[in-house]
């Protein structure tokens, strides 16, 4: 995928509200029971930190912070250093354990970035940072939940007379086949099991989604990221892609709802 959406969806980045903050709350209330007052600091990696927000969170904990916060786009990192004090460091989160320290992570954070990293190469690269007892937050969108977007696809755009409704359902069908989001909650399970992992604690966001007008539905889609993946087309200027995304956008009816189902997970060693 290419970097530039990473750093466009970063000027939009919206964790004041929505689903970011509703997973940012339910990660600390989680974390909060399980790591209590310590005067060793808490070494915390963030993988795909995006904006901070939830790093900036885990400084409620009730203890001393050692912070590193990894993602592919400088301008997600910038906005990150902005809020914490943290070692930034510019990779891809399946080649995390070539930048980090092994073993040397109480904590290693993984939120929302199932859409670009298959689960098997995550959860290698964690087992490798992971500390002797160290544990995993995971959180992800899972696809259950997004049906009349799925219907949608089906009966409006990919069997279409018009070409550029085609063209809008193959590059969904092409993100939808690089996306590595799990289908549910055993998906995920069967991965973490594969991997010699296990789920110490799990919560579930049920989130609807409503959208009034093609704007509303774009403002989420493309510019707050749930669905950029689309954009990352090969060899379509980013401008060209955006218009595509817009016009698909008006294409569908609305009101337009669909239910955003989160996993969020305390993963240990099986
Ligand atoms: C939806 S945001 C989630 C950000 C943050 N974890 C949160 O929960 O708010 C996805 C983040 O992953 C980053 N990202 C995308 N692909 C990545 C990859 N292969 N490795 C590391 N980070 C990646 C993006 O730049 C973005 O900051």
């Amino acid at each position: 995928m290419s970097l530039r959406v990473h750093d466009d969806v970063a000027r939009q980045y919206n964790s004041d509200d929505g689903i970011i903050a509703a997973k940012n709350q339910a990660v600390l209330e989680g974390l909060k029971q399980r790591f209590g007052p310590r005067a060793a600091a808490l070494r915390v990696a963030d993988l795909g930190v995006g904006d901070g927000a939830q790093l900036q969170m885990l400084t409620t904990l009730a203890c001393p912070l050692a912070m590193t916060g990894l993602d592919v786009s400088p301008a997600m990192l910038r906005l990150a250093a902005q809020r914490v004090p943290l070692t930034a460091v510019l990779a891809p989160a399946q080649d995390a354990a070539a930048h980090l320290p092994h073993g040397a992570f109480d904590l290693v954070l993984a939120h929302f970035v199932l859409a670009y990293v298959q689960p098997r190469d995550l959860l290698a690269q964690v087992r490798q940072l992971l500390a002797p007892a160290g544990v995993l937050s995971l959180a992800t969108t899972v696809t259950e939940g997004g049906a009349p977007f799925y219907a949608a696809l089906e009966s409006t755009f990919r069997h279409s007379w018009n070409p550029l409704r085609r063209a809008i359902a193959w590059a969904a069908d092409r993100a939808l086949a690089r996306s590595h989001m799990p289908a549910d909650f055993q998906a995920l399970e069967a991965e973490l099991q594969a991997s010699g992992l296990r789920c110490l604690a799990r919560r579930t966001l049920r989130m609807p989604v409503r959208f009034d007008t093609p704007d509303e539905a774009y403002r989420f889609g493309i510019e707050e990221g749930w669905a950029v993946n689309i954009l990352a087309v090969p060899g379509v200027p980013l401008g060209a892609a955006k218009w595509l995304a817009r016009y698909g956008l008006r294409q569908c009816s609305y009101p337009f709802e669909v239910t955003q189902v989160i996993e969020i997970l305390e993963v240990g060693a099986a």
